[in-house]
């Protein structure tokens, strides 16, 4: 019986795929391409689109638990999954689905509820990996990070870690109708994560503050939309509470202390170099 990841060559997905494979399982992936997936060896991966929920219907035969992400942080892929996908889950004997949550309210909290089946919701806060999109070109051509907001607080949360959470709560029970909101260890700002990445790198960055417009501009010049933006901007003017109080769920469901921005930033020090 296999366990069947979606968004398995994303930020989380990828993780999420090392770890079943690390643990012995059988692990079947989505891909939209699966020629260039890039996935470890034994990873049988498969075709499917998730706003299509049909296309995954032969890929979830023989499937005990779904890995299933509700949308992609690609600003260039306007992914929106159909919550279709759980009842055809279902339908095929899936027993449990580990959902990568995207924002609270979205209507398929209520349906995986009402499924029948044993489901765990995941609820990270911003992901460290959001570093590297977001600041990498900059730092590496003219050593500057342009961001609004440089003092917000974040509890940025090691990608590898929602993975090792999701990883428990597809393969060992104990994580049924838990919603478990993830942090990192610490809250920093902005201008401190831009400070450990410099310190990392031994080479100055420039921290430029931006002003609301000009943030506001910048995230339509890279092709985000108006709902996508007024999140960003309310994120770093009135950041709720959830995404600056550390809390202990990583350890407490993987046995282990969530992963610091400074071993995030030796991960992918030579990414900024
Ligand atoms: N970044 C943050 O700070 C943050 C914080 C909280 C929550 N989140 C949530 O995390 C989720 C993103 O997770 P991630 O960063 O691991 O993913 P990601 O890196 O954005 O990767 C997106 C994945 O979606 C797949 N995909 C895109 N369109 C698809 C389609 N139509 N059908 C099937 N697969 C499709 C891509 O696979 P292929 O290209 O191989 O098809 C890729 O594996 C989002 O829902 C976001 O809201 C992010």
């Amino acid at each position: 019986m296999a366990i069947l990841v979606t968004g398995a060559t994303g930020t989380v997905g990828r993780h999420v795929v090392s770890g079943l494979v690390q643990k012995g399982k059988q692990v079947r992936a989505v891909s939209r391409n699966p020629e260039n997936a890039g996935l470890p060896e034994g990873v049988e991966v498969t075709k499917g689109d998730l706003a299509a929920p049909e296309s995954l219907r032969a890929a979830l035969q023989g499937v005990t638990a779904l890995y299933l992400i509700m949308s992609s942080d690609n600003a260039h892929t306007a992914l929106q999954t159909d919550p279709k996908v759980i009842e055809i889950a279902k339908e095929a004997g899936v027993r449990r689905v580990v959902i990568l949550m995207d924002y609270e309210g979205n209507p398929v909290e209520q349906i995986v509820k009402d499924s029948g089946m044993q489901w765990t919701l995941l609820k990270p806060v911003e992901f460290m990996a959001n570093a590297l999109v977001d600041w990498q070109p900059s730092i590496r051509a003219e050593g500057i990070v342009r961001e609004p907001f440089g003092y917000a607080l974040s509890a940025r949360v090691h990608e590898a870690d929602i993975a090792a959470v999701a990883v428990e709560a597809l393969t060992e029970d104990g994580h049924h109708e838990e919603s478990y909101y993830l942090t990192g260890p610490e809250a920093l700002s902005r201008v401190d994560a831009v400070n450990k990445i410099a310190a990392a790198i031994g080479k100055e960055i420039r921290f430029v503050e931006l002003t609301e417009e000009q943030a506001r501009q910048g995230w339509k010049d890279q092709g985000y939309g108006e709902e996508d933006i007024e999140f960003f901007v309310q994120m770093g003017k009135n950041p709720p509470e959830v995404g600056y109080t550390v809390l202990p769920t990583i350890e407490l469901v993987t046995g282990r202390p969530a992963k610091t921005f400074d071993e995030w930033i030796a991960e992918h020090k030579d990414e900024f170099m």
